[in-house]
């Protein structure tokens, strides 16, 4: 079983030619709201493909919480761990994108800021083969989340993002780190060429971390292992939003790894599931069933053969 402890956010989303500048502004298209959020998102996107699926995150009583709680449980997650708090605005993200299908996102957080050790359900946590986590609950939470985690041994994914600077006790609790490119150079802490396979692995071998993924977008991912960094390139899609795309690769990932897959074999889903949820709108409702993935992995496979 994957656990997700984090982020439960409406999407408000408006699409415009480009994107505004500071002071400018732009007109945009209708907006529309969908559900969202890092952690709701990775366990939408392991449920859908197939795995068995509890969330851990708290709400508002609004009409947005309907929305989340409404997605998690058609996608098959579990949301009995889900906490609704009365006078609370559930989280929201503004977003927009372009017609590159590029994206900003602010983040309010609401409910989410009140997810707190004592709302963890630490047998649950135990019993689970991997836990999700990211960082758009309080960082408290998080860490106890991954301490119990390692106690029991138990898978600890942790997505570093929206990047912050975190406890080294959460680093050390870590079995996969997961980062993109940006929270990478923030990692660095400087204007390091970091997509370079062997300047990532210095990074994260600073910090303690051993296994890890760089997501690199539409350029696939760099699996980082004490074996060596091996590239995997992702899947050729026509991309429309890429919103919540990686959050569906960390899904997979996690999918991958309760399956008892190698990383590699695990970010390779990760890969085909990521690029699958950008050529649609929104994050959730963007994420493939495990044979749309399979079959965009398999056609990807075929067309890299000489
Ligand atoms: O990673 C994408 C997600 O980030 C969005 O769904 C939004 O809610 C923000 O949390
Ligand atoms: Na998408």
């Amino acid at each position: 079983m994957i656990v997700v402890v984090g982020s439960m956010n409406a999407d408000l989303s408006v699409r415009a030619s480009r994107l505004p500048l500071p002071g400018e502004t732009v007109i945009g298209s209708d907006i529309d709201v969908r559900p969202g959020g890092k952690s709701s998102n990775q366990a939408a996107a392991a449920a859908r493909l197939g795995a068995t699926v509890a969330m851990v995150g708290a709400v508002g009583d609004d009409q947005y919480a309907k929305i989340l709680l409404d997605s998690a449980a058609a996608a098959g997650v579990g949301i009995s761990d889900v906490v609704t708090l009365p006078g609370a605005a559930t989280g929201t993200a503004m977003i927009v994108v372009d017609a590159a299908a590029e994206n900003t996102i602010v983040v309010s957080p609401g409910a989410n800021d009140q997810l707190r050790p004592e709302d963890l359900p630490e047998r649950l946590v135990s019993d689970a083969s991997v836990l999700c986590l990211a960082l758009e609950t309080p960082i408290e939470t998080v860490l106890r989340a991954a301490e119990i985690a390692e106690e029991a041994g138990t898978t600890v994914v942790l997505n570093l993002s929206p990047y912050r600077e975190v406890p080294p006790e959460l680093l050390r609790a870590t079995t996969v780190l997961v980062v993109n490119e940006h929270e990478l150079a923030c990692l660095s802490g400087a204007s390091e060429d970091v997509v370079d396979g062997e300047v990532a692995q210095r990074v994260l071998a600073a910090i303690g971390i051993t296994n890890a993924v760089v997501t690199l977008g539409a350029d696939g991912a760099l699996v980082v292992t004490p074996g060596g960094v091996t590239h995997l390139a992702a899947p050729r899609v026509e991309a429309v939003d890429t919103t919540g795309s990686g959050d569906a690769f960390t899904g997979a990932l996690a999918t991958g790894l309760a399956e008892g897959r190698s990383l590699t074999d695990a970010a390779r889903l990760g890969n085909a599931t990521g690029a699958y949820a950008a050529t649609r709108a929104g994050a959730q409702t963007s994420y493939p069933s495990r044979r749309e993935a399979e079959e965009l992995l398999r056609s990807a496979m075929q067309a890299s053969r000489p």
